[in-house]
């Protein structure tokens, strides 16, 4: 069978030859095919595994994203990968470290591509108003820390338009849709992992603020009105900032600030 892209197999030797980085990943599971990532990920971490663990697979059974939904990962089109983090941070710290990835793979993008894409708190990434990349954070505490931290990327790679499942295909989109040009999905992810571990590396020493000022200069709704979805209520207001400890800040009309820790920006 060809997939038209000769040498896109993302197996451990193949991830090995493209790496930039130096410390991430210290080691490597390749699936062809896995329920999960994360559950996997999560998994390896309880019996050890150490920081910049990757977990990957050409497709996953039981994609799972945010608040229980179904994240689709069909075989060979996308980069559905899990690492292992053990950073240093009390727990009520852990929530930065999405921001981080989101950041990562940006970056990725825009050096490799040349596109910049537009970051929907609380964290997907979008294109032409399109979401291309998903992030799904589990975090395992311990006396009040971050014992580890699995950190899901799933990120639309070479998918067609006349690919996608009905309910989603109006709201996602895929790098190749993007930019008509088919991604080596190995070297994306050479990319993806050199600007995770920079960001990572330098979020050790300076803290999380360069990470959140990235963030919010790739955020187009940063200083705008919002509407937040939070189960079965809602928020509007100016979103004014990000704080120390990844929330977003809502400013009320009579001039009241919201810390907001979970939900979907509506508009
Ligand atoms: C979301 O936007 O809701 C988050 C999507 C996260 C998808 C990735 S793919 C790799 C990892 N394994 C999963 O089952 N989910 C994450």
């Amino acid at each position: 069978m060809s997939y038209g892209i000769r040498y896109d197999l993302l197996s451990e030797d193949r991830i090995k030859s493209v790496l930039k980085s130096r410390f991430i990943p210290q080691k490597v599971y390749a699936f062809w095919s896995i329920g999960t990532t994360n559950d996997f990920a999560y998994r390896m971490a309880q019996q050890g595994d150490g920081d910049g663990t990757l977990v990957i697979a050409e497709k996953q059974e039981r994609g799972r994203g945010r608040k229980s939904r179904t994240w689709d990962s069909p075989f060979l089109r996308g980069l559905w990968f899990s690492l292992i983090l053990r950073p240093d941070l009390p727990s009520a710290k852990a929530g930065l470290i999405p921001y981080l990835a989101g950041v990562s793979v940006s970056e990725a993008v825009e050096s490799m591509l040349n596109i910049q894409p537009d970051m929907k708190w609380p964290n997907d990434l979008l294109i032409n108003n399109k979401k291309f990349c998903g992030i799904l954070s589990e975090v395992d505490f311990n006396n009040g820390k971050v014992n580890f931290i699995v950190l899901g990327i799933g990120i639309n790679v070479n998918q067609l338009a006349s690919e996608w499942p009905k309910d989603i295909v109006k709201t996602a989109t895929s790098l190749r849709l993007a930019t008509e040009k088919i991604i080596d999905r190995a070297e994306l992810l050479a990319e993806i992992l050199l600007k995770l571990e920079e960001n990572y590396e330098h979020a050790k020493i300076d803290g999380f603020e360069g990470i959140l000022r990235k963030w919010k200069k790739r955020c187009s709704k940063v200083r705008k009105e919002i509407v937040i979805q939070q189960e079965n209520q809602r928020f509007q207001g100016k979103f004014v900032n990000i704080d120390e400890d990844g929330c977003l800040l809502l400013k009320y009309e009579n001039g009241e600030i919201k810390k907001i820790f979970a939900g979907d920006i509506l508009y």
